[in-house]
């Protein structure tokens, strides 16, 4: 699977967010990655429906709208009207979670699942065929620039371990502290979507940071498959 790359605009100058996506794009991203911040669910506070509306005018890229808000199921569809391609709920935010997944999807968009730092791979086992995305969360949300954090790096074997045995597609996104020095773990165990907002954006080269990362993840192997433990708790 060929590895995408997702700069997020959490990190870009907001004044300039237009020119921004344009700059990554020139640069070589595969995706857009836009994080929703309420205040609530995050201590952070970022946009909404009408500026991604306004964003859409300046790119064909694939828009990976990541919410970070309490009672997602409320907005969805104001998301996917402004130009969402992907809507990706955190697992936390979501009572019926099933039913806001397949909400996403029949409202037209690709279904993302997220699960912070400290939520297990099994809270979201009973939906990953209602998935076409995982997010697995590798910095507690909220913020932009933190410390990757390494030990959520089995949670993307054990999802990979889930898709081969179940014959699913859902691609695995990381979010958080990914930047040239930790992209290569974050390959070797399976992520097919990486998303870097500081490490892109606090840079004066975006090309060159894109095409450094890029390289970095394809330089390791996958390492091979896990065994998944015959009790089902992962
Ligand atoms: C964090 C957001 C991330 C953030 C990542 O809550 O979900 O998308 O932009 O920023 P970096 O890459 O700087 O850790
Ligand atoms: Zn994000």
């Amino acid at each position: 699977m060929a590895h995408l790359l997702a700069p997020s605009i959490l990190s870009a100058d907001h004044a300039r967010l237009g020119e921004e996506i344009r700059a990554v794009e020139a640069g070589g991203a595969d995706w857009i990655h836009i994080d929703v911040m309420d205040g609530h669910f995050v201590p952070n506070l970022t946009l909404g429906p009408p500026i991604i509306a306004s964003l859409r005018k300046t790119t064909q890229l694939f828009f990976d709208v990541h919410l970070m808000i309490e009672r997602p199921e409320l907005s969805i569809k104001d998301y996917i009207a402004a130009g969402a391609d992907g809507v990706t709920v955190q697992t936390e935010a979501c009572v019926h979670l099933d039913r806001t997944l397949h909400q996403i999807r029949e409202a037209g968009a690709k279904a993302g699942v997220a699960i912070n730092p400290a939520t297990p791979v099994v809270s979201i086992a009973h939906v990953l065929g209602a998935v076409d995305l995982v997010l697995v969360m590798s910095v507690n949300p909220g913020f932009g620039g933190q410390r990757f954090m390494p030990g959520v790096l089995p949670k993307l074997e054990a999802l990979r371990a889930l898709r081969e045995r179940d014959g699913r597609s859902f691609l695995l996104e990381m979010d958080g502290g990914i930047d040239p020095t930790t992209i290569a773990d974050c390959a070797a165990c399976g992520t097919d979507v990486f998303v870097a907002g500081s490490a892109i954006f606090h840079q004066s080269d975006y090309a060159r940071t894109i095409a450094t990362m890029r390289e970095h993840a394809q330089h390791g192997a996958v390492r091979p498959l896990i065994t998944l433990p015959a009790n089902g708790f992962i």
